[in-house]
Order: C-alpha cells, then structure tokens, then sequence
C-alpha cells in the first residue's frame, strides 16, 4: 500500500514480495498486507545505499558517483515529504548538470588511456542524456516515482555493468596514467 508500505518503486515491490512470501508460507491461497510496522526500520534506510560493491576505486569518479547518490536520496527525500514541484524539478535539473560533468570526467580519463571501450561507453552516456527532456516531462506529468526509479537502476547499473571495469581498466595503467607515484 502506498505510501505506508514503501514510497518508491522498488520499495513497494519489495513489500509485495514479502507479503507474497507470507501467503506461500501460510499455505497460499490468501492474500497478505505488508506489515508497516516494519517499515519504520526500513525508511531510515537511504533508498540509494551507495557501498563498496560500486566503488570504481578511481578517487574522483568514486566521489562523483557519490555525490548523484547523495543528490538522488536527497530528491527522494523531497519527494516523500511532498515538496512543491518547482524546487524538486530544480533538484532534478541540478542531478542532470552533475550526471554530465560526471560525465566529462570519465571521458576525459577515456580520452587520456586510450581505452579501448571508450566508444560505447560513451553511448551510453549520451543515450542518458538524450532522455533528460523526457525524464522531465515525466516528472512534470505525475511520473516522478517512475522517473526516478529509472535514473536509479540507471545510475546503478552503469556504474556495475560499465564503469567498474573502465576503474579496472585504469587500475592496470596505474603507473602510466600517474607517472608521479
Ligand atoms: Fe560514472
Ligand atoms: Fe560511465
């Protein structure tokens, strides 16, 4: 039930499973409210739980990545507390301006190491950010929780499928890409 069950996507996803798991365990054939009592240990929880497991092991894009993480939770935040729609599009705007000067670092560190999957690396960067006037729009017509549950499995996804292994890619040129140390 939203929102006393969960106030994202992927929070009320994970209640239903929950419940679903309580009717089979019960012996089926019924239906399961998610327990909200439960939930107050859930929210103080950040939804984006940015860990070890995305870290790159490049400093910069690390505290990048760490940075949207923190800009996304806080947006989150506002959403939950029903802010008004101008200030939340502002924190949109402001996540997109940092998501391209993220951007820009990572194809600039490409550029220096002659990485070899630069390429469609870099597609995938462009790809999302020819969806931000989209994602707006979104946002702007009622689709925030939506929109936002996409930039999140969006961000985290690229960082696991792609960036990792440009950070290992990196790691390996180590002494060439910082001839000082
Ligand atoms: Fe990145
Ligand atoms: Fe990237």
């Amino acid at each position: 039930m939203y929102p006393e069950s969960g106030s994202e996507i992927d929070s009320l996803i994970t209640a239903a499973d929950n419940a679903m798991y309580q009717s089979k365990s019960l012996g089926k054939n019924r239906f399961t409210l998610h327990q909200t009592e439960s939930r107050s240990q859930v929210s103080t929880k950040s939804w984006l739980e940015f860990g070890a497991a995305h870290m790159v092991g490049i400093a910069e894009i690390d505290a990048q990545h760490q940075a949207i993480a923190t800009m996304l939770n806080r947006l989150n935040d506002s959403l939950r507390n029903s802010e008004p729609q101008e200030g939340l599009v502002q924190q949109l705007e402001g996540v997109v301006a940092s998501v391209a000067t993220h951007f820009e670092t990572e194809e600039d560190l490409m550029a220096q190491s002659d990485y070899p999957d630069a390429q469609s690396h870099m597609i995938q960067h462009k790809r999302l950010l020819a969806e931000v006037e989209h994602l707006k729009l979104r946002f702007l017509e009622g689709g925030e929780l939506l929109a936002l549950q996409w930039l999140k499995d969006w961000f985290f996804g690229h960082i696991l499928g792609s960036d990792i292994q440009f950070g290992s890619f990196l790691a390996k040129l180590e002494p060439k890409a910082h001839p000082e140390t």
